[in-house]
């Protein structure tokens, strides 16, 4: 892993493992369904600029970009291995997308720059504090009336996911997630509106889907 700022956790916690994300998404989790989900949500419009953070392998942003051809596609991640991987992915695929390396609690971007951010997986790799940083940081990057859209670990709603996710709360930083802690943590970034808007059930645990909107001054 190419980052100084400790702690960092990779796609697959360790970087041997990033190699298998792919297949293990695909066929483990079944990210298609949850991934066109949040697609559909984010409701973008023709020339928005979007921003995918923690993109990982570019799956999300691919599939943004093709669903979305006008929009302005961009990928940060803080892990140089992965960020080659989608290169690789986009390749002759005829979209367009600036990937860039960064870290989610510091982006390399101006303040108002995007209209919609999406972020698939990547907050449960984040401590609390990193995940309160991160929050402030795309509220920061959102223009007014953009919106965040995020896929990832959630409170169970079932019996099932909630055992699933006794085990689910020990990998990663999964336990705020898992304890239903995200709309608190938006809410005190700034976020104006911010609502659980499905959930779902995974072999690794539940996963809930968040609509989060940064208000607009003229509202
Ligand atoms: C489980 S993967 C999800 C990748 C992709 N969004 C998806 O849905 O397949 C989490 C990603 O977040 C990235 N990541 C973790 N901490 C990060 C940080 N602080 N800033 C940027 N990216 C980060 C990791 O490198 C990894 O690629």
């Amino acid at each position: 892993m190419t980052n100084q700022t400790a702690p960092y956790i990779p796609a697959l916690r360790f970087d041997w493992l990033t190699p298998l994300y792919d297949p293990v998404l695909k066929w483990g989790m079944q990210e298609d369904r949850f991934k066109q989900q949040l697609i559909a949500q984010a409701a973008i419009d023709p020339h928005m600029r979007v921003l995918d953070l923690g993109c990982g392998t570019g799956t999300l942003t691919l599939l943004l970009a093709q669903t979305h051809p006008q929009a302005r596609l961009h990928g940060l991640d803080g892990d140089s291995a992965v960020l080659d991987i989608a290169v690789a992915k986009a390749r002759g695929s005829g979209v367009e997308i600036t990937w860039t390396q960064g870290l989610s609690f510091s982006l390399p971007y101006l303040d108002n720059t995007f209209q919609r951010v999406t972020a698939s997986l990547m907050l449960h790799h984040l401590n609390r504090e990193q995940k309160r940083r991160t929050l402030r940081e795309v509220w920061r990057v959102l223009s007014p009336g953009g919106e965040l859209h995020i896929v990832d670990f959630g409170p169970p709603h079932t019996p099932l996911t909630f055992w699933v996710s006794r085990i689910t709360r020990h990998l990663e930083e999964t336990a705020d997630n898992l304890d239903g802690l995200l709309p608190a943590f938006l809410a005190e970034s700034g976020f104006a509106e911010t609502a659980e808007t499905d959930h779902l059930t995974t072999f690794v645990g539940p996963l809930s889907l968040y609509r989060a909107v940064k208000a607009d001054r003229a509202g």
